[in-house]
């Protein structure tokens, strides 16, 4: 639970917002002088102060600054009457969170200790996150802390200390590549070259020679020798990404390359031994290929010494906060925002998402939503509109209301999804503000809006 202190020396207006925010959930303690409020704090700290900026013992600016030396994290909230205005702009400039005029209204109250207490939550979990991102993962940026993600991350540091192929079998976006680069930085190939082949796409000649090489002269056009992909990573690792994309007869000369450990360059005659480690990726099921007739068996043998299956992303949801957050940082990097977090609403739909695309998709949306976003906090209308169409099904599926009732519900949640931000409200809507206003007025809604009509 939340601690709010109150300091204010007039005993009606102390009480009242004493009443209001206790009703509202929170533990409040009330002060009517600054000095019993600094004896109090030394000891326990609020999460959330409102300062009344005239006291008679103190000035309201001395007791902010003792606040912020004792916990920088508490947010204060200046409460001013009229005429000092200006102290509460100066104090906002000094580390206060807002500020409200006397006489507050109880709704304006409990709206702004929402606010503050959203942005603490926001600050704890965002230190949280940050300390959990880089704990258990086998590399930065590789994140998981789904008991899945742990049982592949404990797969990965024990196969990265053999040399064995590997095969990767998962859908798209699950983090195929990143798992094999993972492999290849904890083990003994992490100074070597790591080389990546996608083998979608090309005839078998050309595979031939990429991978293998060839001798100068070895057929028209092979004006000099050049070195093949499984001699040039000596040491280190090569991905064959999509290998269920191999032609068959390329697969041939892979198994025989495999059961052999030798590459022959095109053109030439003396084998060279293979100092690689292997990791094969496919997104397809290659027992299905398989029975198809379209991938041997004895090569899906060969390669699958050790298979490692990645988990959707909807299979691990547990996930995707901290996935979120890590791709927020990233964002705030890449078009250099300043955006803390998301809001609970716009977590709430991210967390009941499908993600056919999985990790990488889950990355893009946060980089859109990230490049849309006004505030430092990823709202419900910056998603992708098919995200934010999620969130219409859960109200009127029992009953069949009237269509009155039905818009007033909708716009009623879409007014507190986006916090009561009009403009956001009319962009998801869709309608103009004025409509979006009448509109309010004919639901009774208007009272809730009020404020950011201005
Ligand atoms: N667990 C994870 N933690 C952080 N980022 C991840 C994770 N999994 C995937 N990503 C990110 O998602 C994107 C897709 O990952 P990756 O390229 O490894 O997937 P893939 O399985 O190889 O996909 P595809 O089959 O489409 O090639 C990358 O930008 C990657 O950094
Ligand atoms: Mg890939």
């Amino acid at each position: 639970m939340m601690t709010i202190g109150v300091i204010d020396d007039d005993t009606t207006t102390r009480k009242m917002m004493g009443h209001i925010l206790s009703q509202a959930g929170y533990s409040v303690e009330t002060f009517a002088n600054g000095r019993s409020f600094l004896e109090k704090i030394e000891k326990n700290p609020f999460d959330i102060v409102f300062l009344d900026l005239q006291l008679p013992d103190m000035g309201g600016l001395e007791i902010l600054a003792h606040i912020k030396t004792i916990r920088m994290e508490t947010e204060v909230i200046i409460v001013t009457g009229h005429g000092s205005i200006e102290n509460a702009v100066k104090a906002t400039k000094e580390g206060a969170f807002h500020y409200l005029s006397k006489p507050c209204r109880s709704h304006d109250l409990r709206l702004m200790a929402e606010r503050a207490a959203e942005k603490i939550r926001l600050h704890r979990e965002n230190t949280l996150l940050r300390s959990q991102v880089c704990k258990d993962s086998p590399l930065t940026g590789f994140i998981g802390n789904s008991k899945a993600m742990q049982a592949i991350f404990e797969t990965i540091r024990k196969v990265s200390q053999v040399n064995c192929t590997i095969l990767l079998e998962a859908e798209t976006g699950t983090g195929k590549q990143l798992t094999a680069r993972a492999i290849h930085e904890l083990g003994s190939t992490k100074n070597a070259p790591f080389v990546y082949f996608n083998c979608g796409g090309f005839t078998e000649d050309l595979i031939c020679s990429e991978l293998f090489g060839h001798e100068k002269g070895a057929f028209t056009g092979a004006s000099a020798c050049k070195i093949g992909l499984f001699e040039s990573a000596k040491g280190g690792t090569v991905l064959l990404d999509e290998i269920g994309e191999m032609p068959m007869s390329m697969q041939v000369k892979l198994l025989h390359v495999l059961q052999e450990r030798q590459v022959l360059r095109v053109g030439g005659i003396s084998p060279i031994d293979l100092d690689v480690r292997i990791i094969a990726a496919t997104n397809k099921d290659l027992q299905q290929l398989i029975k198809a007739g379209m991938f041997r068996e004895d090569l899906y043998y060969r390669l699958n010494v050790v298979t490692i299956r990645l988990p959707r992303l909807r299979e691990r949801r547990e996930d995707i906060p901290l996935l979120i957050y890590h791709f927020i940082a990233k964002a705030n990097k890449a078009f250099s925002k300043d955006i803390k977090g998301i809001s609970s609403q716009a977590l709430d739909l991210l967390m009941h998402y499908s993600y056919p695309g999985n990790v990488r998709e889950l990355e893009n949306i946060i980089q859109h939503a990230a490049v849309l976003t006004e505030g430092q906090k990823l709202l419900p209308a910056d998603l992708p509109f098919h995200l934010r169409k999620l969130n219409l099904q859960d109200s009127f599926t029992e009953e069949l209301p009237p269509l009155d009732e039905v818009e007033k519900r909708y716009i009623f949640k879409v007014l507190s999804k986006t916090e009561h931000n009009l403009k956001a409200a009319g962009k998801i809507l869709n309608i103009p503000r004025t409509t979006l206003w009448r509109k309010l007025k004919k639901y009774g809604l208007s009272d809730s809006a009020d404020s950011d009509m201005t």
